[in-house]
């Protein structure tokens, strides 16, 4: 009786110890956002909030997708370097837990956003954004009354 339980014991041991080996193989990126889909109107500002676990200093980079269109926005390392893309330099906020804050909307900025986390080993996770941006009414309404 006493055998049985030890080896039970050395069995969930070694199933425990495989898991933690295919969850290590698999890549140690986790990514979290509170919110994936985002609807804003015309001239507001956005925040595609995330969060992200990973080992060692990882590379965040934003591509915004569009129909066909794929266009990378910028790419920053936390404490380390930023580098957006002109189109966009004006009108992004890098932020170090791989937040992109984007201000001014337009209606072409409608689309999918993309965020990839790429670890120093070469292992990367994606994580995507849907945004809505609406026509403002009230400048509607303005250009109406005019
Ligand atoms: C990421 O950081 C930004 C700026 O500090 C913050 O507003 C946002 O809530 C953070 N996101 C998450 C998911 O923690
Ligand atoms: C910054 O981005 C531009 C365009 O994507 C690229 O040509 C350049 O090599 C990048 N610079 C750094 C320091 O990553």
């Amino acid at each position: 009786m006493w055998h049985f339980r030890l080896w039970e014991i050395q069995d969930v041991a070694v199933f425990l110890s495989i898991m933690l080996y295919m969850c290590h193989l698999a890549g140690a990126i986790s990514i979290y956002s509170p919110q994936r889909s985002l609807i804003r109107s015309v001239q507001d500002d956005v925040i595609f909030s995330v969060n992200f676990t990973c080992s060692g200093i990882p590379n965040i980079q934003w591509t915004f997708m569009s129909g066909l269109v794929s266009r990378t926005i910028g790419a920053w390392q936390p404490g380390g370097y930023t580098n957006i893309t002109e189109d966009y330099s004006s009108r992004v906020q890098a932020y170090d837990n791989g937040s992109m804050g984007l201000s001014d909307l337009r209606l072409q900025d409608g689309g999918f956003y993309v965020v990839t986390i790429t670890e120093s080993t070469g292992s990367s996770k994606d994580f995507g954004f849907v945004l809505k941006v609406n026509e403002n009414d009230v400048t509607e309404l303005q250009i109406m009354n005019v």
